[in-house]
């Protein structure tokens, strides 16, 4: 049923343009008549998954597979060219380092300004404001310009505003990644909670160690296409199953010892 699921993707394909030749002036995009010389790449293919709410997902796949492709469609930064997504509810995304702030503003303009854009009043922000700021942990900082911010430090102010909106759809692409240690172990503990609350939590990671300790279900996207989808262990297992498989196929076989080579003592030293 459609209200046990917090997203449906049915059957979503993705196209982009790949140019080869853009063109360089005006003249020559009158000349060509078209924006230069392009194919077309499909970087989701007939890609349908459910994921039902107040679970936690995780995307995973090589570079380039589509993930944050799907995560934007999700987002609806991206429209699909085919099929639809339906997300049950308010959404909150956490996509690229940065995005969604101002380089010039302080750390405190951009979480009035994040705010404002995801919808919440001024007065509700001002009341969430200190929680913001004190699970960032950037308060010595939060005057600052964040186009002086580490990227461990945008990434925590990012994260504080999207947990504190309270949404029900939360997209995480990777950039919890460059945040410390205590930070993600912070993060993995905010998640349990908010999925207690019936938030819905959609995250993208080459951490196998991370899905699987956060997700209970994962899909696994190859060139595009889902490759496998289900119980996170074992979406991790047949993905890490197949990389392995890719190495030793194309691993160089091992050179056989050269028999007349000499036999050279071991000359290192251990140190003192
Ligand atoms: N706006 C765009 N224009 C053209 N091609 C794009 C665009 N966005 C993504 N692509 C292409 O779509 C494919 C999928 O990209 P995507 O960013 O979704 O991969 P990914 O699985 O998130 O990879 P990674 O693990 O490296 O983050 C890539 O080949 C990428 O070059
Ligand atoms: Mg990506």
């Amino acid at each position: 049923m459609s209200d046990q699921n917090a997203v449906i993707v049915e059957n979503v394909s993705k196209k982009f343009r790949i140019y080869h030749e853009r063109n360089q002036s005006i003249k020559q995009m009158v000349l060509r008549r078209s924006r230069g010389v392009y194919e077309e790449f499909w970087a989701l293919k007939d890609v349908s998954l459910t994921i039902p709410v107040a679970s936690s997902y995780g995307l995973i796949g090589e570079n380039g597979s589509g993930k944050s492709t799907l995560l934007k469609c999700m987002a609806k930064i991206l429209v699909p060219d085919e099929g639809s997504v339906v997300v049950n509810g308010s959404i909150s995304a956490l996509l690229e380092l940065g995005a969604g702030f101002h380089p010039e503003l302080s750390g405190r303009e951009n979480v009035f300004l994040n705010g404002a854009i995801l919808g919440i009043s001024s007065k509700e922000l001002n009341r969430k404001f200190d929680e913001i700021v004190a699970f960032s942990g950037i308060e010595r900082f939060i005057d600052t310009p964040v186009k002086n911010y580490s990227s461990g430090m945008y990434v925590r102010l990012g994260f504080s505003i999207a947990i504190n909106v309270s949404p029900d759809v939360l997209l995480v692409d990777e950039v919890l990644a460059v945040g410390d240690a205590e930070f993600q172990m912070r993060c993995a503990d905010k998640f349990t909670e908010l999925k207690g609350s019936g938030c819905t939590i959609v995250v993208v990671s080459h951490s196998m160690e991370m899905v699987q300790s956060l997700c209970d279900s994962a899909a696994w996207l190859e060139h595009g296409s889902l490759k496998m989808s289900g119980p996170a262990d074992q979406v991790i297992r047949g993905y890490l199953d197949h990389v392995a498989h890719n190495r030793e196929a194309t691993a160089p076989a091992p050179a056989a010892p050269d028999p007349v080579a000499p036999i050279v003592p071991d000359t290192a030293v251990p140190a003192p």
